[in-house]
């Protein structure tokens, strides 16, 4: 594969994850509104911060490739988002409903974790003219992102235990 090609594709993707990211930051206030369980809207809240910092460690990615930090819209993370807008406005309640938005944020989870997975092989293939950091930076992202996916996972039906230990989170195959 030619070296500059993947280097446009590998820039370009990331593009498409610093929008995704842009627009969970937007959307996420608005699931731990709609979240039932105390738990949820704490584990939301903490994904949101979480997802800010993302947010920020791209910017920086970009800045040591010399790139701008700007978006391309990321058609896939639209859709996931829209989807999770088709069912809070569904009439679910409770505990239903918390059911509903985890499966939601397990979407978006996977999603970014593909994505992640994905330029940090790429940028590991394009190492000689990459910062080692950038795939610190890229490493360090997807597996936060795998342990989030975790612990969102893990969250239904765990109301009433204090805080659910890594280890027994449901979905944890990721
Ligand atoms: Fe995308």
């Amino acid at each position: 594969m030619e070296h500059n090609a993947l280097m446009e594709l590998y820039v370009d993707e990331l593009k498409d994850l610093y929008d995704a990211e842009n627009r969970l930051v937007k959307a996420l206030p608005k699931v731990a509104k709609a979240a039932t369980s105390e738990k949820l809207r704490s584990a939301v809240e903490e994904h949101l911060e979480q997802t800010r910092g993302h947010v920020d460690r791209l910017k920086e990615i970009f800045e040591n490739l010399g790139e701008k930090a700007s978006g391309k819209k990321c058609a896939g993370m639209t859709g996931i988002l829209k989807e999770g807008e088709e069912l809070m406005d569904e009439d679910y309640e409770g505990e239903v409903m918390d059911a509903a938005l985890i499966s939601a944020a397990q979407r978006v989870e996977h999603y970014e974790i593909a994505a992640y997975g994905t330029v940090r092989t790429w940028a590991e293939l394009l190492g000689e003219n990459e910062e080692k950091e950038t795939d610190e930076k890229l490493t360090q992202l997807a597996e936060e992102i795998n342990v989030q996916a975790k612990e969102e996972g893990g969250e239904e039906g765990e109301e009433g235990e204090e805080e659910a230990p890594r280890g027994k989170a449901r979905g944890a195959r990721a």
